[in-house]
């Protein structure tokens, strides 16, 4: 673990400009830079890195952090990698990090926590478990690829987690998909027996399992996670943490079917490969994807499975295809996945096919062809009512129209006369194009917290005494004036990244949009000095409140002189 302390230096010494014009070109407007955002698809600039608040965002698609963060989102690095990163870049050196020790009986504190504590449990095991490293083994697989996954084991047994968690009774584990309690009440471990894939999401941590049987006999083959409020499987995807800089590297990302065919693609240095977590491949995945390459192909296998799959990921994708990407299909020869025909063929062959993939309008003709030769003009007016939905569905303007055209040709209509038949989607500019979002109206707190973050050299101590409400706005008040109090030195990034370990996701997506529209040039002194005054006046009538009702609680003789000062006084002012 790398102390908080030393992540707080590092934010004060680098420049998150220079840190994202090294890898983006940026144009200076006004106070800030802008550019076309790194993490979606856009043709005007709606990103922006402020010099003076030391962060970024996007107001396309509300993407924002600091140089840290900036790292993790664009270079696909790890926390600590990032940490590394910066740390050379200003000749600083990270100080000796203690890697993270499971203990017997350890206490976990949330979701996160446990299922963290799991993976690391089940890696511990692979190590122990000459079957399971057997089993890996003659599937091809190094150890430095089980490490670079974290794959794990799950012994036999039924309660081995009681070992690694303090109270196995606890609910938090049947939550995280961990512990199963059967009809009788009975707890036992969901991972039995089987071979560990973890999964992470976008930032890093682990979220959910997919395990894999050892035994042949076992059923299922896999068995996962359930959906827990860490995990939801239409959304994330497996392999992503790891394969995004190769996605950007190769500017195409694989979307394949099975765990086994993302880690062995990448014991063959295909690393840009993902997949779907035993379900369908949706909207969401799409749009995940495209934040880091145009380009899409879909890998399934050539068999009856494998074909229907791909119709269905067609459908849930068409919604989220734009003119600025490409989806595409490879289907293997039948009887191979991605793992099996890389192993009995090669990487070449592989990649030769990938080159071949058949782009999304294409293979939509085709797979309402096959069986279909549009011979009778029953045939084509079948055709035309199959392929009609889709039309419907697709946003694509320029696409839509190439393919309505394509079609035309097929059943010998002309544009004009298909038009009048296919009924398709309106295809207006996209309606939210006004780039700033609306001014929310800000309290006074906020406003002050947000003075307080854009200046922290304003910040006096003694501020910290009118914030005593359990207000969220009051708490994050507090904060912004403790971190202040126990650093010597501190920059807008520093105290947002210390908001972000303390405060939701949201609170602090909010205050990064806040924040952004804020005008540097702005007079902040008078501004934050008048806040104060009316915040105090307001602030401090509920603070005698809360005095009076103390002092009133207590008998006349045990009040302090102070108390008795402030009893007489008040009213008076
Ligand atoms: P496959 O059966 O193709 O598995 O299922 P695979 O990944 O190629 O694994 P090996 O090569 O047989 O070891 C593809 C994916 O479907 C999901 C899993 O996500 C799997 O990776 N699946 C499959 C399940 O969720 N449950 C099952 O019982 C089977
Ligand atoms: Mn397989």
């Amino acid at each position: 673990m790398i102390p908080e302390s030393f992540i707080q230096e590092l934010l004060s010494r680098v420049d998150v400009v220079d840190i994202i014009d090294k890898r983006i070109t940026l144009k200076k407007a006004g106070a800030n830079f802008v550019a076309c955002c790194p993490f979606h698809q856009e043709k005007t600039p709606s990103f922006t890195v402020s010099p003076s608040k030391q962060f970024y965002h996007c107001f396309g698609c509300g993407e924002h952090g600091s140089a840290i963060s900036f790292l993790i989102e664009y270079e696909g690095l790890s926390f600590v990698e990032a940490i590394n990163e910066l740390a050379n870049s200003v000749g600083l050196k990270v100080p000796n990090e203690t890697p993270l020790k499971l203990e017997k009986n350890s206490e976990y504190v949330n979701l996160e926590d446990a299922v963290k504590t799991a993976s690391i449990f089940y890696q511990k095991q692979l190590r122990k478990s000459p079957e399971a490293i057997s089993y890996l083994k003659a599937r091809g697989l190094t150890g430095q690829i089980a490490k670079e996954f974290s794959i794990g084991y799950a012994p036999e047994g039924w309660q081995n987690l009681k070992n690694v968690f303090k109270n196995y009774e606890n609910d938090i584990l049947i939550k995280a998909g961990l512990v199963i309690k059967n009809d009788k009440g009975k707890l036992y471990d969901r991972f039995r027996h089987r071979i560990i894939f973890p999964i992470y999401n976008d930032k890093g941590s682990v979220i959910g399992f997919g395990g894999r049987i050892i035994n042949p006999e076992d059923t299922p083959k896999y068995y996962n996670s359930p959906e827990t409020p860490l995990f939801q499987k239409s959304y994330e995807l497996y392999g992503l943490l790891t394969a995004r800089k190769s996605i950007r590297e190769k500017g195409y990302v694989l979307v394949v079917e099975g765990y086994m065919d993302v880690v062995g693609l990448a014991q063959k240095e295909i690393k840009n490969a993902v997949a779907t977590l035993g379900t369908a491949t949706t909207a969401f995945h799409i749009k995940k994807l495209i934040r880091y390459t145009q380009e899409i192909i879909f890998c399934f296998d050539g068999d009856d499975a494998g074909r229907s799959a791909a119709w269905r990921a067609m459908n849930n994708s068409l919604e989220s295809v734009t003119d600025n990407m490409q989806l595409k299909f490879l289907f293997l020869p039948d009887g191979h996945d991605p793992d099996s025909f890389i192993r009995e063929h090669s990487v070449n062959e592989f990649e030769l096919l990938a080159k071949e993939a058949i782009p999304l309008t294409e293979y939509i003709i085709k797979y309402l062809t096959i069986n279909n030769d549009l011979a009778t003009q029953e045939k084509k007016v079948k055709f035309l009512n199959e392929i009609e939905p889709i039309f419907k569905e697709l946003n694509a303007s320029k696409l839509s129209l190439l393919f309505k055209k394509r079609i035309s040709e097929l059943i010998n209509l002309n544009l004009e006369e298909i038009n009048q038949v296919l009924k398709t989607k309106n295809v207006y500019p996209k309606k939210n194009s006004s780039k700033l979002p609306d001014r929310l109206p800000i309290s006074r707190v906020r406003k002050f917290c947000l003075l307080l973050i854009l200046r922290p050299d304003l910040i006096k101590q003694e501020d910290s005494e009118f914030f005593i409400s359990e207000d969220e706005e009051d708490k994050l008040a507090l904060s912004i004036i403790e971190i202040t109090k126990e650093n010597g030195e501190y920059n807008s990034a520093m105290i947002l990244h210390f908001l972000g370990t303390r405060f939701d996701k949201e609170l602090i997506k909010q205050i990064h949009m806040q924040l952004s529209i804020f005008d540097d040039e702005m007079e902040m002194d008078d501004e934050i000095n008048a806040l104060r005054a009316s915040i105090k006046k307001s602030h401090s009538s509920l603070i005698n409140k809360q005095r009076l009702n103390e002092a009133t609680k207590k008998g006349l003789d045990s009040l302090s002189e102070e108390e008795k000062d402030f009893l007489k006084n008040i009213g008076k002012g």
